[in-house]
């Protein structure tokens, strides 16, 4: 059992500055130091370079192109050597638009994966329905066979082709759904659980549905995407696009350690953690320090404690 942690130190999914660092606070918040007191060893990747192409003109409306293209194609070739190389993956982000080439390495492992996408916002708009033209909205329409006619040719993109079926997702927390992507997702029947549904079932009820749709045929990978925007502001104010009635401390724990329980999970995606967005440095490091603990509760930190493995006297 090993963890590798790989940065990815970008921001051009989205207009605000500041995410690719990201990584830096996590890691200075304690990452690596807390997951290093569980029994499987930690690699720590370092982040990765991407390549800035200044010439890079929006196509349709959508803004940065080739290096949000570029930045995936090196993104899914490090999840994909990491993922081959036997060990769970820990993507820290960055803005949300590097999930396609997170997931999409990933599945270049495993091509029976399933996604678990716990967010505020679906991220499935496609150029056409994009409000914003920033392609943090719009990753997991570059990942669905079902929306492969409904992308164009972006440049950057040529080297990926979609690799998810709709089935095989799940979303969480959402409450903040564009038109387009409403259509799509009740087009596709795309199992989702929005903080409404989560107040009427309870997020206990919600988790056991989520690994019904994914697991119940078979057991497989899972890849979970978190995007730390999914939790309420008033616990993750350091994000780039922050919606109101969020995840609560104890929602948002309770579903990476059901997703840990599960014994399934290969790879998983901390992003959206902008330490310029916060309103002070308690802001930032409180947002950093939440993303500690979804990252080490996915991995197996417990409420309750756990036995330690090695010889405590010694
Ligand atoms: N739906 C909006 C858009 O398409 C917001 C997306 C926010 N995405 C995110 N990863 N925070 O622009
Ligand atoms: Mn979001
Ligand atoms: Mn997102
Ligand atoms: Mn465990």
């Amino acid at each position: 059992q090993s963890v590798a942690v790989l940065g990815a130190p970008f921001s051009r999914g989205q207009r605000r500055r500041g995410v690719e660092h990201g990584p830096k606070v996590i890691r200075d918040a304690g990452l690596i130091e807390r997951l290093s007191g569980f029994d499987y060893s930690v690699h720590d990747f370092g982040d990765l370079d991407f390549h800035h192409f200044e010439k890079d003109e929006p196509y349709m409306d959508v803004k940065s192109p080739r290096n949000v293209g570029a930045a995936n194609k090196m993104l899914s070739g490090a999840v994909s050597r990491a993922v081959g190389a036997g060990h769970t993956l820990v993507m820290l982000g960055g803005d949300h638009s590097l999930a396609i080439g997170s997931v999409g390495g990933h599945a270049q492992q495993s091509p029976d994966l399933c996604l678990i996408w716990v967010d505020a916002h679906a991220d499935i708009n496609t150029p056409m329905t994009s409000p914003s033209g920033n392609l943090h909205g719009l990753p997991v329409a570059f990942m669905l066979k079902e929306l492969q006619d409904k992308m164009p040719d972006i440049p950057g993109f040529s080297w990926m082709k979609p690799f998810l079926s709709s089935r095989d997702l799940v979303y969480i927390g959402l409450r903040d759904v564009d038109p387009g992507e409403y259509h799509i997702l009740k087009n596709l029947g795309i199992q989702y659980f929005t903080m409404r549904d989560i107040d009427r079932l309870g997020i206990q009820r919600v988790m056991e549905v989520t690994f019904d749709h994914l697991l119940a045929r078979k057991q497989r990978p899972i890849h979970l995407s978190f995007d730390i925007d999914a939790f309420d502001p008033s616990l993750a104010p350091a994000t780039g696009t922050p919606v109101n009635g969020g995840l609560t401390y104890r929602e948002g724990i309770y579903i990476t350690e059901e997703i840990h329980n599960t014994g399934l999970l290969s790879a998983m995606d901390l992003v959206e953690v902008n330490p310029m967005l916060g309103a002070s440095r308690e802001a930032v490091e409180a947002t950093a320090s939440l993303a500690v603990d979804v990252i080490a509760s996915s991995l197996g930190q417990t409420r309750e404690g756990a036995h330690p493995s090695i010889d405590v006297n010694s």
